[in-house]
């Protein structure tokens, strides 16, 4: 097949003159890259992402792999987005880098990409640019980071820091102690190593089919990650050649078998959101009901963090992803393409789950399926979710007075005044922590618990928001309400006091308030935005970004483009037109 880059550099014209020409005063002969298919590094490496701080090292890898299997690989750099240091939240910024490696990916000669991410919200934004874009692309994750020790014990980074943190806020742990946890809570270069968001994306990548078998469990110090990241480097090599695009691998039935794996690892509650936004790019008519579906047949296959006992290190030495996707193949759609240019069950392998303490089989489950709930009613008309696998199984069916949070500033101010009119038996709610109320839906649905319900020795309690939760989070904390408060949702109209009902089980999370208390109160509630922005992205953000069902995209990014201006090879003939 004629290569995309073609278009650049072959002409004996003019236009084919500059583009050599550019790649000459780079250093590049013509006879190293032309007529070879033009592999894109698409590297979100940045000193301000710690847990992407390697990808140097492995773009080298990639690139030696896209050399030995005859093509010729150009890096590109795009925003990066670091989940500790970006404030307000990286949330806010998926979509803009979304929009960054979709534009960079179709305005350069690229035959095919590789997708270089790891922290929470760069592989989903890059999925989503890969596929608006359409042109062949393969994901390659950072993998997870060393284990972190801590008084001889084995640290999930996310999961323990929040037992430690209220270990500190109940006088448990002294200042000291929590000064040596901080510095050794993350040892190396990697993304958070249990399953949290980034290993529940670099999980559900494989799921799609959009990396190699078992790329996304390899540790990142291991040396066996720099051996994918060349294999991945030549295989875009042969997805330029064959032309497999992500449309023709981000299926209904791809979206399927992720989310079935999604659930089978007990992954995180984010991914929901970016699941739905990347289906939204890639046309697929992904519902909330359908992880609700899905997840009333998949029970929890691997003991991982923060559902199980293990790091995601642990699932690599057990077998991998390709061992959790053999042990669910009856729930999977096998027939489905990846970009090995081969099908899931082609991919799958022979040999059997090497440690079944790590990873179980369907007839033995470690937890029963409905790991995940959508739960819909009068608070939540379109759908919020709830992670009842990291949730106390008694507060997943519970009635309890509110206790109202305006917003985070609120909840700050108050959550820990003695005098809060608060028990073991009230329902935490926030509100405004939405994609537009916040914005951005930060990760605050796990609402601490108030310093005097800590020392009587309350644990979990319920807690409903419109914001989303890490997933290395836990509690029984309902998400994602949607519509959210600052788009007009019920949640906007809860007092102090009234009685919330939560049934995980049936679905059902409700006020108890009849349609005419409701209508009363919607009639006397200051519509006013809660925050005012009025220039720049976060302007257009609030103005364009859809709800947490939709997933969080801009209403004008979703769906497969109808113009032929965007599609990848007429961006490039519009412009020859004019010379
Ligand atoms: Fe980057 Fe967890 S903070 S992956």
């Amino acid at each position: 097949m004629t290569l995309r880059s073609a278009k650049w550099f072959a002409g004996q014209n003019v236009p084919g003159f500059v583009h050599r020409s550019a790649m000459r005063a780079s250093g590049f002969s013509r006879m190293a890259f032309e007529g070879r298919p033009i592999v894109g590094i698409c590297n979100s490496w940045s000193e301000v992402v710690n847990c992407n701080m390697h990808f140097r090292g492995l773009a080298d890898s990639v690139r030696r792999g896209v050399l030995a299997a005859g093509g010729f690989p150009l890096e590109f750099p795009t925003m990066s987005l670091g989940e500790q240091l970006m404030k307000p939240t990286t949330m806010l910024f998926r979509n803009l880098m979304a929009m960054d490696v979709e534009e960079s990916i179709r305005a350069y000669p690229f035959d095919a990409v590789v997708l270089l991410g790891g922290c929470d919200k760069t592989v989903p934004a890059q999925l989503m640019g890969a596929a608006s874009a359409d042109v062949p692309a393969i994901v390659l994750t950072g993998g997870p980071a060393a284990p972190a020790v801590f008084r001889g014990k084995q640290l999930g980074v996310g999961t323990d820091l929040w037992e430690y943190i209220d270990d500190v806020r109940a006088g448990r742990m002294s200042m000291t102690d929590y000064e040596r946890l901080e510095a050794a809570a993350g040892p190396s270069r990697g993304h958070c190593p249990e399953m949290g968001t980034a290993s529940t994306m670099a999980t559900i990548v494989e799921g799609l089919g959009m990396t190699l078998p078992g790329a996304a469990a390899v540790p990142a110090m291991d040396s066996r990650r720099m051996q994918v990241a060349e294999e991945v480097g030549a295989r875009a090599v042969g997805l330029a050649a064959e032309g497999v695009r992500p449309s023709q691998v981000l299926t209904a039935d791809a979206f399927d078998n992720a989310i079935t794996l999604m659930l089978a690892v007990g992954g995180s509650t984010n991914a929901i959101v970016h699941l739905l936004a990347i289906a939204g790019r890639a046309g697929v008519p992904l519902t909330l009901d359908r992880f609700h579906e899905l997840s009333a047949r998949t029970p929890l296959l691997v003991n991982v963090r923060p559902a199980g006992e293990h790091l995601v290190e642990h699932v690599f030495h057990a077998g991998g992803i390709p061992a959790v996707m053999k042990s669910l193949e009856s729930l999977l759609h096998t027939d489905a393409l990846t970009v090995t240019g081969k099908t899931v069950a082609d991919n799958l392998p022979a040999q059997p789950v090497a440690d079944t303490a790590v990873i179980t089989s369907l007839d033995r489950p470690f937890q029963p399926p409905q790991g995940l709930a959508v739960v819909r009613g009068n608070l939540a008309p379109n759908g919020a979710v709830i992670k009842c696998a990291a949730a106390s199984p008694d507060l997943l069916v519970h009635q309890g007075p509110a206790v109202v949070f305006e917003n985070m500033r609120d909840l700050l101010a108050r959550f820990d005044d003695p005098d809060l009119d608060v028990t073991a038996d009230s329902v935490l709610v926030l509100r405004s922590a939405g994609p537009r109320g916040a914005p951005g839906m930060p990760e605050w649905g796990q609402l601490p618990i108030p310093s005097k319900l800590l020392r009587q020795g309350v644990t979990d309690m319920v807690r409903i928001s419109d914001a989303r939760m890490s997933g290395t989070a836990y509690g029984t904390c309902v998400l994602h309400i949607s519509p959210e408060s600052a788009a007009g949702g019920p949640l906007a109209l809860v007092r102090d006091g009234d009685l919330i009902s939560l049934d995980a089980h049936a679905g059902v999370l409700n006020v108890e308030l009849t349609d005419a208390e409701l209508a009363e109160r919607r009639a006397a509630l200051d519509q006013t935005p809660p925050v005012r922005h009025h220039r720049g992205y976060a302007a257009m953000y609030v103005d364009r970004v859809l709800q947490a069902d939709r997933g969080c995209d801009f209403d004008f990014l979703v769906g497969r483009s109808e113009h032929p201006e965007n599609e990848p090879d007429a961006v490039f003939d519009g412009w020859v037109g004019g010379w």
